[in-house]
């Protein structure tokens, strides 16, 4: 297993710092190297710019998997989603979190701070982490999801 495999890169804006720090100890607890880009300061800042650092980690092989926060989840994952090679998907439950990794080969996850808590958000985080990509047809859906980005 290469380093970056167990590594896992985690940002949020403002809304989700308890959240992410949360999640940060959770992952680290479970053994993963986590690399935490922050913010560290709870001033207003732009989701966009966190969803795409974090992203670009995952993209670039320095990190297998990330996972990014912000009030609803949402607009840090569409930011995340802008950045080539990388499936994120929003989450509020455990099956889809599971399913996101077992169909869609998702190598992000995003949380929205405002919607769950912190016990359900620590939940769908294992689900996430515990579940695998079973290829097969599924690996051809993932396929034609990569060949539109280009
Ligand atoms: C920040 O107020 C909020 O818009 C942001 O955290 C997120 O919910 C956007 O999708």
């Amino acid at each position: 297993m290469t380093a970056a495999a167990k590594r896992i890169v985690l940002s949020s804006d403002h809304a989700a710092i308890d959240l992410r720090q949360s999640v940060a100890a959770h992952i680290t607890a479970r053994g993963w190297e986590v690399e935490d880009i922050g913010p560290t300061t709870p001033e207003s800042t732009h989701y966009p710019k966190h969803g795409a650092a974090a992203a670009e980690r995952v993209a670039s092989g320095d990190c297998a998997l990330g996972i990014v926060l912000c009030g609803t989840g949402q607009g840090i994952m569409m930011a995340a989603n802008k950045v080539k090679g990388v499936r994120c998907g929003v989450c509020t439950d455990t099956f889809s979190a599971a399913m996101i990794r077992q169909h869609n080969n998702a190598n992000m996850l995003s949380l929205g701070a405002r919607v769950v808590g912190e016990g359900l958000a620590l939940e769908i985080v294992d689900a996430f982490l515990d579940a695998e990509f079973e290829g097969g047809r599924h690996a051809t859906r993932v396929e034609m999801i990569d060949a539109l980005e280009s």
